[in-house]
Protein backbone atom coordinates (compact mmCIF):
# COMPACT_ATOMS: atom_id res chain seq x y z
CA UNK A 1 0.00 0.00 0.00
CA UNK A 2 2.63 2.00 0.19
CA UNK A 3 3.33 2.38 -3.37
CA UNK A 4 -0.14 3.05 -3.47
CA UNK A 5 0.37 5.56 -1.65
CA UNK A 6 3.34 7.03 -4.03
CA UNK A 7 1.60 6.59 -7.21
CA UNK A 8 -1.60 8.59 -5.22
CA UNK A 9 0.78 11.23 -4.65
CA UNK A 10 2.23 11.76 -7.53
CA UNK A 11 -1.13 11.71 -8.95
CA UNK A 12 -1.94 14.52 -6.67
CA UNK A 13 0.97 16.81 -7.99
CA UNK A 14 0.56 15.93 -11.44
CA UNK A 15 -3.29 17.22 -10.59
CA UNK A 16 -3.85 20.89 -11.99
CA UNK A 17 -4.25 23.01 -8.83
CA UNK A 18 -8.44 24.36 -8.72
CA UNK A 19 -8.75 27.71 -9.51
CA UNK A 20 -8.96 30.06 -6.93
CA UNK A 21 -11.60 32.33 -6.41
CA UNK A 22 -13.04 34.88 -3.95
CA UNK A 23 -16.36 33.80 -3.55
CA UNK A 24 -17.61 30.40 -3.21
CA UNK A 25 -21.49 28.97 -3.68
CA UNK A 26 -21.10 28.53 0.04
CA UNK A 27 -21.43 31.92 0.55
CA UNK A 28 -25.20 32.41 -0.57
CA UNK A 29 -28.37 30.67 1.13
CA UNK A 30 -29.05 27.02 0.11
CA UNK A 31 -32.05 28.10 -1.65
CA UNK A 32 -30.80 30.91 -3.79
CA UNK A 33 -31.22 30.20 -7.51
CA UNK A 34 -28.35 30.23 -9.87
CA UNK A 35 -29.06 30.15 -13.19
CA UNK A 36 -28.36 31.29 -16.72
CA UNK A 37 -30.44 33.79 -19.03
CA UNK A 38 -31.55 34.33 -22.52
CA UNK A 39 -34.33 36.13 -24.65
CA UNK A 40 -36.76 34.70 -27.36
CA UNK A 41 -35.26 36.92 -30.22
CA UNK A 42 -31.39 36.89 -29.20
CA UNK A 43 -31.16 33.10 -29.77
CA UNK A 44 -34.51 31.44 -30.94
CA UNK A 45 -34.31 31.47 -34.65
CA UNK A 46 -36.69 30.09 -36.82
CA UNK A 47 -38.27 33.33 -37.32
CA UNK A 48 -41.08 31.94 -39.94
CA UNK A 49 -41.55 28.77 -38.74
CA UNK A 50 -44.28 27.36 -36.30
CA UNK A 51 -46.82 29.80 -37.60
CA UNK A 52 -45.10 32.61 -35.74
CA UNK A 53 -45.47 36.09 -36.86
CA UNK A 54 -43.25 38.72 -37.76
CA UNK A 55 -42.13 41.00 -34.51
CA UNK A 56 -41.06 44.32 -34.28
CA UNK A 57 -37.31 43.18 -34.36
CA UNK A 58 -37.46 41.29 -37.36
CA UNK A 59 -38.82 44.09 -39.32
CA UNK A 60 -36.40 46.18 -38.03
CA UNK A 61 -33.24 43.88 -38.20
CA UNK A 62 -34.83 44.00 -41.84
CA UNK A 63 -33.72 47.55 -42.75
CA UNK A 64 -30.85 48.82 -44.15
CA UNK A 65 -27.91 49.77 -41.65
CA UNK A 66 -29.53 48.92 -38.53
CA UNK A 67 -27.13 47.00 -37.38
CA UNK A 68 -23.59 46.48 -36.73
CA UNK A 69 -22.78 43.75 -39.12
CA UNK A 70 -26.25 43.32 -40.82
CA UNK A 71 -26.87 40.46 -38.37
CA UNK A 72 -30.70 39.56 -37.63
CA UNK A 73 -32.24 36.78 -35.40
CA UNK A 74 -33.64 34.85 -38.33
CA UNK A 75 -31.00 32.01 -37.15
CA UNK A 76 -29.37 33.47 -34.23
CA UNK A 77 -28.58 29.84 -32.12
CA UNK A 78 -31.07 27.95 -34.04
CA UNK A 79 -32.04 27.23 -30.17
CA UNK A 80 -35.78 26.36 -31.44
CA UNK A 81 -34.22 23.48 -32.77
CA UNK A 82 -31.74 22.72 -30.37
CA UNK A 83 -33.27 23.72 -26.74
CA UNK A 84 -32.80 19.99 -25.89
CA UNK A 85 -28.85 20.68 -26.07
CA UNK A 86 -29.06 23.73 -24.73
CA UNK A 87 -30.55 22.48 -21.63
CA UNK A 88 -27.84 19.99 -21.67
CA UNK A 89 -25.61 22.28 -21.28
CA UNK A 90 -27.53 24.18 -18.32
CA UNK A 91 -27.33 21.14 -16.45
CA UNK A 92 -23.79 20.33 -17.28
CA UNK A 93 -23.10 23.83 -15.36
CA UNK A 94 -25.11 22.58 -12.17
CA UNK A 95 -27.46 25.51 -12.88
CA UNK A 96 -31.01 25.23 -10.76
CA UNK A 97 -32.91 27.88 -12.66
CA UNK A 98 -32.95 29.46 -16.43
CA UNK A 99 -34.35 32.96 -17.28
CA UNK A 100 -35.97 32.64 -20.52
CA UNK A 101 -38.57 34.69 -22.46
CA UNK A 102 -41.76 33.96 -24.46
CA UNK A 103 -42.27 35.12 -28.01
CA UNK A 104 -45.18 36.95 -27.76
CA UNK A 105 -45.39 36.66 -31.98
CA UNK A 106 -45.02 33.00 -31.90
CA UNK A 107 -48.31 32.50 -28.85
CA UNK A 108 -50.54 35.52 -30.60
CA UNK A 109 -49.49 36.11 -33.97
CA UNK A 110 -52.36 38.76 -34.74
CA UNK A 111 -52.08 39.96 -30.97
CA UNK A 112 -55.49 39.48 -29.46
CA UNK A 113 -57.16 40.24 -33.12
CA UNK A 114 -56.36 36.65 -33.78
CA UNK A 115 -56.05 33.30 -32.43
CA UNK A 116 -53.64 31.56 -29.67
CA UNK A 117 -51.10 29.50 -32.12
CA UNK A 118 -50.74 25.56 -30.82
CA UNK A 119 -47.22 25.32 -32.27
CA UNK A 120 -46.40 28.77 -29.90
CA UNK A 121 -47.58 27.02 -26.95
CA UNK A 122 -46.23 23.57 -27.50
CA UNK A 123 -42.41 24.63 -28.33
CA UNK A 124 -42.82 26.32 -24.70
CA UNK A 125 -44.11 23.50 -22.87
CA UNK A 126 -41.41 21.38 -24.58
CA UNK A 127 -38.74 23.46 -22.73
CA UNK A 128 -40.64 23.82 -20.15
CA UNK A 129 -40.91 20.27 -19.75
CA UNK A 130 -37.64 19.19 -20.45
CA UNK A 131 -35.97 21.68 -17.94
CA UNK A 132 -38.08 20.58 -15.10
CA UNK A 133 -36.74 16.88 -16.26
CA UNK A 134 -33.36 17.85 -15.14
CA UNK A 135 -34.65 20.28 -11.96
CA UNK A 136 -34.15 23.67 -13.60
CA UNK A 137 -36.48 25.54 -12.51
CA UNK A 138 -38.36 28.15 -15.59
CA UNK A 139 -38.16 31.51 -15.00
CA UNK A 140 -40.30 32.86 -17.84
CA UNK A 141 -40.16 36.82 -18.99
CA UNK A 142 -43.08 37.76 -20.92
CA UNK A 143 -41.66 40.60 -23.14
CA UNK A 144 -38.26 40.91 -23.90
CA UNK A 145 -38.25 43.62 -26.31
CA UNK A 146 -39.69 41.79 -28.97
CA UNK A 147 -43.59 42.42 -29.74
CA UNK A 148 -46.12 41.33 -32.64
CA UNK A 149 -45.50 43.80 -35.65
CA UNK A 150 -49.62 43.73 -36.14
CA UNK A 151 -49.25 46.00 -32.78
CA UNK A 152 -47.18 48.63 -33.82
CA UNK A 153 -48.96 48.65 -37.34
CA UNK A 154 -52.70 49.09 -35.69
CA UNK A 155 -52.48 51.31 -32.99
CA UNK A 156 -48.67 52.18 -32.30
CA UNK A 157 -48.40 50.20 -29.80
CA UNK A 158 -46.67 51.24 -26.87
CA UNK A 159 -48.42 54.46 -27.38
CA UNK A 160 -51.80 53.74 -27.38
CA UNK A 161 -53.69 52.13 -24.37
CA UNK A 162 -54.88 49.49 -26.32
CA UNK A 163 -51.35 47.25 -25.70
CA UNK A 164 -52.58 47.28 -22.28
CA UNK A 165 -55.42 45.21 -23.40
CA UNK A 166 -53.50 43.19 -25.58
CA UNK A 167 -50.31 42.58 -22.79
CA UNK A 168 -53.32 41.24 -20.34
CA UNK A 169 -54.47 38.74 -22.72
CA UNK A 170 -51.15 37.66 -23.82
CA UNK A 171 -50.16 37.32 -20.21
CA UNK A 172 -53.20 35.60 -19.35
CA UNK A 173 -52.90 33.06 -22.50
CA UNK A 174 -49.04 32.23 -20.84
CA UNK A 175 -50.05 31.59 -16.81
CA UNK A 176 -53.73 29.63 -18.43
CA UNK A 177 -50.92 27.57 -20.49
CA UNK A 178 -47.55 27.57 -18.09
CA UNK A 179 -48.47 28.41 -15.07
CA UNK A 180 -49.01 25.52 -13.86
CA UNK A 181 -45.27 24.73 -14.00
CA UNK A 182 -43.58 27.99 -14.30
CA UNK A 183 -43.40 29.94 -10.83
CA UNK A 184 -41.33 32.77 -11.63
CA UNK A 185 -43.12 35.22 -13.99
CA UNK A 186 -41.51 38.55 -15.31
CA UNK A 187 -43.76 41.02 -17.22
CA UNK A 188 -40.96 42.73 -19.17
CA UNK A 189 -37.55 43.14 -19.29
CA UNK A 190 -35.89 46.20 -18.94
CA UNK A 191 -38.67 48.82 -20.10
CA UNK A 192 -36.71 51.42 -19.24
CA UNK A 193 -33.99 50.74 -21.94
CA UNK A 194 -36.81 49.59 -24.48
CA UNK A 195 -38.51 53.08 -23.54
CA UNK A 196 -35.15 55.21 -24.18
CA UNK A 197 -33.69 53.95 -27.09
CA UNK A 198 -37.36 53.24 -28.98
CA UNK A 199 -38.82 56.87 -27.83
CA UNK A 200 -36.10 59.02 -26.94
CA UNK A 201 -32.83 58.00 -28.71
CA UNK A 202 -34.50 56.62 -32.13
CA UNK A 203 -32.21 53.48 -32.13
CA UNK A 204 -34.21 50.79 -31.23
CA UNK A 205 -37.98 50.10 -32.76
CA UNK A 206 -39.93 51.89 -33.27
CA UNK A 207 -37.38 54.62 -33.31
CA UNK A 208 -39.36 57.55 -31.93
CA UNK A 209 -36.80 60.37 -31.08
CA UNK A 210 -37.41 62.93 -28.74
CA UNK A 211 -35.69 66.05 -28.18
CA UNK A 212 -32.87 66.68 -26.04
CA UNK A 213 -31.94 63.12 -26.86
CA UNK A 214 -29.64 61.87 -29.75
CA UNK A 215 -30.32 63.42 -33.34
CA UNK A 216 -34.13 64.23 -32.88
CA UNK A 217 -35.28 66.48 -35.06
CA UNK A 218 -36.49 69.73 -33.13
CA UNK A 219 -40.28 69.73 -33.66
CA UNK A 220 -40.23 65.67 -32.56
CA UNK A 221 -42.37 64.99 -29.75
CA UNK A 222 -41.13 65.01 -26.01
CA UNK A 223 -44.34 63.60 -25.04
CA UNK A 224 -43.74 60.01 -26.70
CA UNK A 225 -41.15 58.79 -23.50
CA UNK A 226 -43.67 59.62 -20.98
CA UNK A 227 -46.85 58.23 -22.83
CA UNK A 228 -45.19 54.71 -23.77
CA UNK A 229 -43.86 54.45 -19.96
CA UNK A 230 -47.44 54.73 -18.64
CA UNK A 231 -48.41 52.45 -20.47
CA UNK A 232 -45.65 49.52 -19.90
CA UNK A 233 -46.66 50.68 -16.14
CA UNK A 234 -50.48 49.97 -16.43
CA UNK A 235 -49.46 46.67 -19.00
CA UNK A 236 -47.96 45.21 -15.89
CA UNK A 237 -50.32 45.62 -13.70
CA UNK A 238 -53.10 44.24 -16.10
CA UNK A 239 -50.83 41.25 -16.01
CA UNK A 240 -50.37 41.38 -12.54
CA UNK A 241 -54.44 41.75 -11.78
CA UNK A 242 -54.83 38.92 -13.41
CA UNK A 243 -52.38 36.82 -12.10
CA UNK A 244 -53.37 37.72 -8.54
CA UNK A 245 -56.81 37.41 -9.34
CA UNK A 246 -57.30 33.65 -11.41
CA UNK A 247 -54.11 32.01 -11.32
CA UNK A 248 -51.79 32.84 -8.00
CA UNK A 249 -53.56 30.90 -5.56
CA UNK A 250 -53.87 27.73 -7.34
CA UNK A 251 -50.65 27.77 -9.06
CA UNK A 252 -48.20 29.42 -5.80
CA UNK A 253 -46.25 31.62 -7.82
CA UNK A 254 -44.89 34.89 -8.05
CA UNK A 255 -44.60 37.63 -10.74
CA UNK A 256 -42.64 40.70 -10.89
CA UNK A 257 -40.50 43.16 -13.57
CA UNK A 258 -37.08 43.24 -14.92
CA UNK A 259 -35.03 46.68 -14.74
CA UNK A 260 -31.55 47.63 -16.05
CA UNK A 261 -30.10 49.25 -13.31
CA UNK A 262 -26.70 50.75 -14.00
CA UNK A 263 -24.90 52.53 -10.75
CA UNK A 264 -24.41 56.18 -10.62
CA UNK A 265 -21.20 58.00 -9.08
CA UNK A 266 -20.85 61.58 -9.19
CA UNK A 267 -18.15 62.74 -11.48
CA UNK A 268 -16.76 65.17 -8.86
CA UNK A 269 -17.61 65.46 -5.40
CA UNK A 270 -19.42 68.60 -5.42
CA UNK A 271 -23.29 69.04 -4.65
CA UNK A 272 -24.45 69.89 -7.76
CA UNK A 273 -22.90 66.44 -9.15
CA UNK A 274 -24.07 64.24 -6.17
CA UNK A 275 -27.51 65.71 -7.17
CA UNK A 276 -27.10 64.86 -11.10
CA UNK A 277 -26.16 61.33 -9.80
CA UNK A 278 -29.44 61.16 -7.41
CA UNK A 279 -31.32 62.35 -10.73
CA UNK A 280 -30.00 59.86 -12.76
CA UNK A 281 -30.55 57.27 -10.65
CA UNK A 282 -34.12 58.27 -9.52
CA UNK A 283 -35.07 59.06 -13.20
CA UNK A 284 -34.25 55.47 -14.26
CA UNK A 285 -35.52 52.63 -12.32
CA UNK A 286 -37.95 54.18 -9.98
CA UNK A 287 -39.71 56.07 -12.98
CA UNK A 288 -41.25 52.74 -13.67
CA UNK A 289 -41.27 51.10 -9.95
CA UNK A 290 -42.36 53.86 -7.71
CA UNK A 291 -46.16 53.32 -9.82
CA UNK A 292 -45.86 50.21 -9.50
CA UNK A 293 -45.09 49.68 -5.60
CA UNK A 294 -45.95 53.57 -4.63
CA UNK A 295 -48.79 54.55 -7.27
CA UNK A 296 -47.40 57.63 -8.53
CA UNK A 297 -44.09 58.57 -10.65
CA UNK A 298 -41.26 59.85 -8.36
CA UNK A 299 -40.88 63.39 -6.17
CA UNK A 300 -37.72 63.84 -7.83
CA UNK A 301 -39.32 63.13 -11.74
CA UNK A 302 -42.60 65.13 -10.34
CA UNK A 303 -40.67 67.70 -9.14
CA UNK A 304 -38.55 68.89 -12.40
CA UNK A 305 -41.28 67.71 -14.88
CA UNK A 306 -44.40 69.00 -13.57
CA UNK A 307 -47.64 68.45 -15.46
CA UNK A 308 -45.70 67.45 -18.34
CA UNK A 309 -45.82 63.34 -16.75
CA UNK A 310 -49.21 61.80 -17.16
CA UNK A 311 -51.39 61.25 -13.71
CA UNK A 312 -53.00 58.22 -12.97
CA UNK A 313 -56.94 58.04 -13.01
CA UNK A 314 -58.45 56.71 -9.94
CA UNK A 315 -59.30 53.03 -11.91
CA UNK A 316 -55.42 52.79 -12.69
CA UNK A 317 -53.79 53.31 -9.34
CA UNK A 318 -56.78 50.41 -8.10
CA UNK A 319 -54.94 48.40 -10.92
CA UNK A 320 -51.51 49.34 -9.55
CA UNK A 321 -52.79 48.70 -5.89
CA UNK A 322 -51.46 44.92 -7.73
CA UNK A 323 -47.41 46.18 -6.99
CA UNK A 324 -45.46 43.05 -7.39
CA UNK A 325 -43.70 40.33 -5.76
CA UNK A 326 -40.44 40.76 -7.07
CA UNK A 327 -37.60 42.87 -8.75
CA UNK A 328 -35.84 41.57 -11.15
CA UNK A 329 -31.84 43.90 -11.42
CA UNK A 330 -30.15 43.50 -14.40
CA UNK A 331 -26.42 45.08 -13.52
CA UNK A 332 -23.71 45.33 -15.08
CA UNK A 333 -21.87 48.38 -15.32
CA UNK A 334 -21.47 52.29 -13.03
CA UNK A 335 -20.86 55.08 -14.66
CA UNK A 336 -20.04 58.97 -13.87
CA UNK A 337 -23.19 61.34 -13.88
CA UNK A 338 -22.39 64.85 -14.48
CA UNK A 339 -24.00 67.71 -14.20
CA UNK A 340 -26.32 69.29 -17.02
CA UNK A 341 -28.50 71.59 -15.22
CA UNK A 342 -27.10 74.13 -13.07
CA UNK A 343 -23.57 73.66 -15.40
CA UNK A 344 -23.34 73.72 -19.34
CA UNK A 345 -25.57 71.31 -21.18
CA UNK A 346 -25.10 67.45 -21.51
CA UNK A 347 -23.13 66.46 -24.46
CA UNK A 348 -25.40 65.12 -26.69
CA UNK A 349 -26.17 61.51 -26.92
CA UNK A 350 -24.91 61.24 -23.04
CA UNK A 351 -27.53 62.62 -21.47
CA UNK A 352 -29.27 59.68 -19.17
CA UNK A 353 -32.74 60.46 -19.47
CA UNK A 354 -34.22 63.83 -18.63
CA UNK A 355 -32.87 63.85 -15.57
CA UNK A 356 -30.11 66.66 -17.03
CA UNK A 357 -27.71 64.39 -16.08
CA UNK A 358 -25.42 62.78 -18.85
CA UNK A 359 -23.65 59.55 -18.38
CA UNK A 360 -19.64 58.75 -18.81
CA UNK A 361 -17.53 56.35 -18.70
CA UNK A 362 -14.18 58.13 -17.34
CA UNK A 363 -12.94 60.94 -15.63
CA UNK A 364 -9.35 62.92 -16.65
CA UNK A 365 -9.18 60.22 -19.56
CA UNK A 366 -9.04 57.24 -16.82
CA UNK A 367 -12.41 55.01 -17.21
CA UNK A 368 -14.08 54.32 -14.13
CA UNK A 369 -12.96 50.39 -14.50
CA UNK A 370 -11.39 48.72 -16.67
CA UNK A 371 -13.34 48.68 -19.95
CA UNK A 372 -15.38 45.82 -21.64
CA UNK A 373 -16.01 45.54 -25.49
CA UNK A 374 -19.58 47.01 -24.75
CA UNK A 375 -18.57 50.68 -25.16
CA UNK A 376 -20.55 51.66 -21.50
CA UNK A 377 -20.03 48.30 -19.96
CA UNK A 378 -17.45 48.80 -16.92
CA UNK A 379 -16.40 46.30 -14.66
CA UNK A 380 -17.03 48.21 -11.88
CA UNK A 381 -18.21 45.36 -8.50
CA UNK A 382 -18.98 47.55 -5.82
CA UNK A 383 -21.56 49.01 -8.30
CA UNK A 384 -23.62 45.94 -7.76
CA UNK A 385 -23.61 46.31 -4.08
CA UNK A 386 -24.78 49.76 -4.21
CA UNK A 387 -27.08 49.17 -6.55
CA UNK A 388 -29.04 46.56 -4.58
CA UNK A 389 -28.66 48.60 -1.28
CA UNK A 390 -30.51 51.93 -3.64
CA UNK A 391 -33.17 49.51 -4.58
CA UNK A 392 -33.42 47.73 -1.20
CA UNK A 393 -33.44 51.04 0.53
CA UNK A 394 -36.30 52.58 -1.70
CA UNK A 395 -38.52 49.64 -1.75
CA UNK A 396 -38.04 48.53 1.66
CA UNK A 397 -36.53 45.28 0.72
CA UNK A 398 -38.81 43.57 -1.51
CA UNK A 399 -37.56 40.29 -2.69
CA UNK A 400 -34.71 40.54 -5.54
CA UNK A 401 -33.12 38.80 -8.25
CA UNK A 402 -30.26 39.16 -10.00
CA UNK A 403 -31.74 38.30 -13.54
CA UNK A 404 -28.64 39.63 -15.77
CA UNK A 405 -25.09 40.26 -14.94
CA UNK A 406 -22.36 39.35 -17.47
CA UNK A 407 -19.75 40.23 -19.74
CA UNK A 408 -18.84 41.58 -23.39
CA UNK A 409 -15.89 40.14 -25.61
CA UNK A 410 -15.34 41.47 -29.06
CA UNK A 411 -12.99 43.56 -30.73
CA UNK A 412 -9.73 43.29 -32.02
CA UNK A 413 -7.38 40.73 -31.12
CA UNK A 414 -10.41 38.08 -31.02
CA UNK A 415 -8.62 36.19 -34.23
CA UNK A 416 -9.32 32.34 -33.20
CA UNK A 417 -11.82 30.34 -31.76
CA UNK A 418 -9.18 30.22 -28.15
CA UNK A 419 -9.42 33.30 -28.07
CA UNK A 420 -13.17 33.19 -27.30
CA UNK A 421 -12.78 30.26 -25.17
CA UNK A 422 -9.79 31.08 -23.00
CA UNK A 423 -12.10 34.62 -21.10
CA UNK A 424 -10.00 35.12 -17.77
CA UNK A 425 -11.46 38.75 -18.12
CA UNK A 426 -15.22 37.45 -17.69
CA UNK A 427 -14.25 35.06 -14.57
CA UNK A 428 -12.31 37.93 -13.17
CA UNK A 429 -15.74 39.70 -13.58
CA UNK A 430 -18.30 37.15 -12.17
CA UNK A 431 -15.96 36.26 -9.41
CA UNK A 432 -15.64 40.28 -8.49
CA UNK A 433 -19.88 41.06 -9.16
CA UNK A 434 -20.45 37.58 -6.65
CA UNK A 435 -18.15 38.52 -4.11
CA UNK A 436 -20.01 41.74 -3.88
CA UNK A 437 -23.25 40.57 -4.52
CA UNK A 438 -22.68 38.05 -1.64
CA UNK A 439 -21.73 40.31 0.81
CA UNK A 440 -25.03 42.59 0.29
CA UNK A 441 -27.41 39.72 0.72
CA UNK A 442 -25.17 38.51 4.01
CA UNK A 443 -25.96 42.03 5.15
CA UNK A 444 -29.42 41.62 5.09
CA UNK A 445 -30.75 42.36 0.96
CA UNK A 446 -33.40 39.47 0.36
CA UNK A 447 -31.50 38.61 -3.03
CA UNK A 448 -32.71 35.17 -4.32
CA UNK A 449 -31.11 34.19 -6.57
CA UNK A 450 -28.61 35.41 -9.52
CA UNK A 451 -28.48 34.63 -13.52
CA UNK A 452 -25.41 35.11 -15.88
CA UNK A 453 -26.16 36.53 -19.18
CA UNK A 454 -25.57 34.70 -20.74
CA UNK A 455 -26.02 30.76 -21.74
CA UNK A 456 -24.36 30.51 -25.46
CA UNK A 457 -23.27 33.82 -27.02
CA UNK A 458 -26.04 35.15 -29.12
CA UNK A 459 -27.68 38.14 -31.01
CA UNK A 460 -26.39 41.70 -29.04
CA UNK A 461 -29.52 43.79 -30.80
CA UNK A 462 -27.54 46.86 -32.47
CA UNK A 463 -24.32 45.14 -32.09
CA UNK A 464 -25.13 41.90 -33.81
CA UNK A 465 -22.69 39.06 -33.18
CA UNK A 466 -19.82 41.24 -32.94
CA UNK A 467 -20.45 40.92 -29.20
CA UNK A 468 -20.49 37.95 -26.94
CA UNK A 469 -21.73 37.22 -23.84
CA UNK A 470 -21.74 33.61 -23.38
CA UNK A 471 -20.57 31.13 -20.86
CA UNK A 472 -20.46 29.00 -24.13
CA UNK A 473 -18.85 29.62 -27.39
CA UNK A 474 -21.26 29.88 -30.55
CA UNK A 475 -19.98 28.48 -34.01
CA UNK A 476 -22.51 30.12 -36.35
CA UNK A 477 -21.43 28.07 -39.00
CA UNK A 478 -22.03 24.91 -37.82
CA UNK A 479 -23.96 26.24 -34.25
CA UNK A 480 -21.42 23.87 -32.32
CA UNK A 481 -21.31 25.01 -28.75
CA UNK A 482 -17.98 25.17 -26.75
CA UNK A 483 -17.79 25.49 -23.00
CA UNK A 484 -15.51 28.52 -22.71
CA UNK A 485 -13.48 28.60 -19.38
CA UNK A 486 -15.53 30.61 -17.62
CA UNK A 487 -18.31 28.08 -18.15
CA UNK A 488 -16.23 25.68 -16.46
CA UNK A 489 -15.30 28.24 -13.62
CA UNK A 490 -19.44 28.89 -13.05
CA UNK A 491 -19.38 25.02 -12.72
CA UNK A 492 -16.76 24.46 -9.98
CA UNK A 493 -17.95 27.59 -8.07
CA UNK A 494 -21.67 26.22 -7.81
CA UNK A 495 -20.08 23.01 -6.61
CA UNK A 496 -18.09 24.81 -4.07
CA UNK A 497 -14.78 23.06 -5.53
CA UNK A 498 -12.63 26.84 -6.01
CA UNK A 499 -10.09 26.82 -3.24
CA UNK A 500 -10.16 30.26 -1.20
CA UNK A 501 -7.80 32.85 -2.14
C1 LIG B 1 -29.65 43.44 -21.13
C2 LIG B 1 -30.66 42.85 -22.07
O1 LIG B 1 -31.78 42.42 -21.34
C3 LIG B 1 -30.08 41.73 -22.90
O2 LIG B 1 -31.02 41.43 -23.90
C4 LIG B 1 -28.74 42.13 -23.45
O3 LIG B 1 -28.23 41.17 -24.33
C5 LIG B 1 -27.78 42.36 -22.30
N1 LIG B 1 -28.30 43.43 -21.49
C6 LIG B 1 -26.38 42.73 -22.71
O4 LIG B 1 -26.37 43.97 -23.31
Amino acid sequence: WRLLLLAAGAWLLLWPPLASAAVHRSDFPASFLFGTATSSYQIEGAYLEGNKSLSNWDVFTHLPGRIKDGGTGDVADDHYHRFEDDVELMDSLGTNAYRFSISWARILPKGRFGKVNPAGIAFYNDIIDSLLLKGIQPFVTLTHYDIPQELEDRYGAWLDAEVQKDFGHFADVCFAAFGDRVKHWVTFNEPNVAVRKGYMLGTYPPERCSPPFGSCAAGDSDSEPYAATHNVVLAHATAVEIYKRKYQSKQKGSIGIVMYAAWYEPLTDTPVDRLAAERALAFDVPWFLDPIIYGDYPPEMRQLLGSRLPTFSPEERRKLGYKLDFIGINHYTTLYAKDCMFSSGCPPGQETTYALAAAIGERNGVPIGPPTAMPTFYVVPDGIEKTVTYIMKRYNNLPMFITENGYAQGGDGYTHVDDWLDDQGRIQYLDGYLTKLAKVTRDGADVRGYFAWSLIDNFEWLYGYTLRFGLHYVDYRTQERKPKSSALWYKDFLQNLHEAQ
